[in-house]
């Protein structure tokens, strides 16, 4: 029967003030390998408690499969994972991608892009992690009437993340359940005039203004209290000129620099100055979304 394969990019969710809307591909990649047999589902490269009918892969499988009102019968799925979960790197969101795409290569591809960014979205949650996921890049994503719309935006090219990546997880249940319900009017103008402004510094490669518009008020002072070394980070971090915010829901820090020694500043540093055991991952954006290999 024929197999594909599915390669999908980590993300980076809200990038500071562009909570549930702001994301970014990176260069560090989920690989799915999906092949449909007569019946049964067997599910390989993961940890036995993800070898079920709620795997994220085979859900969106079966969601795409409803789309182009096929009948889903069995499935071996083969999961080879380089993005850490539950760290704010949107490995849920690449398993997704991975079972819609998957389906739709498997069918010939009748659905598009952006089919496979609507019937991944309610699965979800949100789209921030899926649209950069799918598409490449930088975007920005919101929801109209039920809908997600994305928009690519332009990345100047000088920008390194490093991804700060802590040996806990964080579920994004519980970094959600700690934020208000209701913002002020003050707090929600603080962040829409960055949101823009983050956007326009990305593209211009402009660290001081990135720097500046990477404060939020929406949902990082929330928190940080779950992140035990946020704010030791934060302050190493910004006193060498990097912008610096939450990546995605945490517990990951993201940097974003020209500065090319950072990484090591950060290595020599991070040791001394923190409780967890703190790696440094330092990666590109990726322009293309997930590729059928
Ligand atoms: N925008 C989401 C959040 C990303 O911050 O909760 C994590 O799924």
């Amino acid at each position: 029967m024929k197999r594909v394969t599915i390669r999908v990019p980590a993300t980076t969710a809200n990038l500071g003030p562009g909570f549930d809307s702001f994301g970014l591909a990176l260069n560090l990649y989920n690989t799915v390998t999906l092949e449909e047999q007569d019946s049964g589902l067997d599910i390989t490269g993961c940890h036995p408690d993800y070898t079920n009918r709620n795997n994220l892969v085979y859900v969106a499988y079966k969601a795409a499969m409803a789309a182009m009102n096929l009948p889903v019968r069995g499935l071996k799925i083969h999961i080879d994972a380089n993005i850490p979960i539950s760290r704010g790197l949107g490995s849920s969101a690449a398993l997704l991608i991975a079972g819609a795409m998957g389906a739709n290569a498997l069918h010939d591809f009748p659905l598009t892009l952006k089919q496979i960014l609507e019937i991944t979205t309610p699965l979800e949650g949100h789209p921030d992690n899926l649209a950069p996921g799918i598409f490449g890049g930088l975007t920005a994503s919101m929801t109209h009437e039920d809908k997600p719309l994305s928009v690519v935006f332009p990345l100047h090219p000088d920008w390194k993340f490093l991804a700060l990546v802590p040996d806990f997880p964080l579920s994004t249940a519980a970094a959600r359940a700690v934020l208000p319900q209701h913002l002020t009017r003050a707090d929600a103008v603080h962040n829409i005039g960055r949101g823009a402004l983050v956007l326009k510094a990305l593209e211009l490669g402009d660290d001081e203004l990135l720097s500046a518009a990477m404060a939020d008020k929406v949902h990082q002072p929330y928190r940080k209290a779950l992140i035990e070394d946020y704010e030791p980070i934060e302050q190493l971090v910004k006193s060498n000129g990097a912008a610096f915010c939450l990546s995605g829901a945490g517990p990951t820090l993201l940097c974003i620099t020209r500065n090319p020694d950072l990484q090591d500043i950060l290595e020599s540093q991070l040791r001394t100055l923190t409780k967890a055991t703190w790696k440094v991952l330092p990666l590109k954006a990726e322009h293309r979304g997930a590729q059928v290999l």
